[in-house]
């Protein structure tokens, strides 16, 4: 009985049959992408261990969000940057944990690519055992030549991505990426320490199956979105079958859950957070990128989120994303409910 085929293929060999893909590929990419797959493995040790290895509970700072840093945060987002600062792959990096830019220590050389990243998604989950995760941009920078990356380097749309990654540390560990030919899933084999490929070329599954919200949100919406959420539920006129609702309060779970079994999530944005909670650059753009490939979409409301010129680095977008025909759904009705946001969001956007 010849050897499970799938069972033997590491994420290293897969990223390098990818790169058979690309006829001008140097192995840079590759290498960055490997990179990143070992901080995740470290990261993984970690969240596996938090309750021992004192990873648990608060720190005493804050991020530029305001937000309490967590610290399996710092530590996630330390492990990134120092995997990364001195491989001379790397131009420049960014991170929902640090205000501006984070340049190549001097003496290392600056590379090609741009690295942005949201170190530990679902903070608010650590401590409570639930899912979390860590999301990855990857451009290529701008323009040429060893110097160190600029802010319009990381600033570009999401339809520039070249390569984007999340990995989720849930009952098993999981990364999945896609450099534009596809997205694939690997396991973590804690035993031998290796992502190995278990989900290729996932394709976002039809009829859809889930919605996520935050329901506690629901008196802040908008009217458009107030209405679509009946539409899912089936509490609208149509005759069609109500989706069921799952939200567990890191973005990446619910992404990841809907990715595999077809389902939309929304964050909107409401009349507290008028440009939503979700960060463009390292929570919505990456994510865009993978929907796209696995034949989903993702909205901010208006329009295609890939299409978005990002102002700032920790800027703020409503986010609906995943299955095709659920997003465009949130789009008919923020045109047909939400002129008033929508006339004030699009000078914002
Ligand atoms: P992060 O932990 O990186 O700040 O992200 C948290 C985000 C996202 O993971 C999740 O979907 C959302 O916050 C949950 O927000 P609410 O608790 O307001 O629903
Ligand atoms: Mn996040
Ligand atoms: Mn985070």
């Amino acid at each position: 009985m010849p050897p499970d085929e799938r069972k033997l293929v590491t994420i290293e060999r897969h990223i390098l049959d990818q790169q058979g893909q690309h006829p001008g590929a140097t192995g840079r990419l590759t290498s960055l992408l490997y990179d990143i797959a070992l901080a995740a493995k470290l990261i993984a040790r970690e969240t596996t261990r938090a309750g021992i290895a004192n990873i648990l509970g608060a720190t005493a700072s804050e991020n530029v969000h305001g937000e309490t840093q967590q610290k399996l945060d710092v530590f996630a987002d330390q492990v990134i940057f120092r995997m990364n600062d001195h491989t001379g792959r790397v131009c420049v990096m960014a991170s929902e944990e640090h205000d501006d830019l984070l340049h190549i220590p001097q003496g290392n050389k600056p590379g090609y690519y741009v690295l942005i990243y949201d170190p530990l998604d679902g903070s608010s989950n650590i401590d409570v055992n639930a899912p979390i995760g860590t999301i990855f941009a990857i451009h290529r920078r701008i323009e040429p030549g060893d110097g160190r990356g600029t802010l319009a380097d990381v600033l570009q749309p999401g339809h520039k991505l070249i390569a984007a990654a999340y990995v989720i540390y849930g009952s098993s560990t999981m990364m999945v990426y896609s450099t534009g030919n596809g997205v694939h899933g690997f396991t973590l084999d804690p035993s031998i320490g290796e992502f190995l490929l278990s989900h290729s070329f996932i394709t976002i599954p039809t009829p859809a199956k889930y919605y996520s919200a935050n329901h506690g949100k629901q008196k802040f919406w908008t009217a458009g979105v107030q209405h679509y959420i009946e539409w899912l539920q089936g509490l609208d006129a149509a005759d069609h079958a109500p989706l069921e609702h799952r939200y567990i309060g890191s973005l990446i779970a619910d992404f990841h859950r809907n990715l595999l079994r077809g389902g939309v999530f929304l964050y909107p944005a409401d009349a507290r957070q008028p440009s939503g909670k979700l960060r463009l650059t390292y929570e919505a753009q990456p994510l865009a990128f993978l929907a796209a490939q696995a034949g989903g979409y993702a909205s901010d409301g208006v329009g295609d989120i890939l299409d978005l010129q990002p102002k700032s680095l920790h800027q703020r977008v409503p986010l609906f994303i995943g299955s095709r025909d659920l997003v465009e759904q949130a789009e008919a009705f923020l045109r047909e409910y939400d002129q008033v946001w929508l006339a004030q969001y699009h000078t914002a956007r």
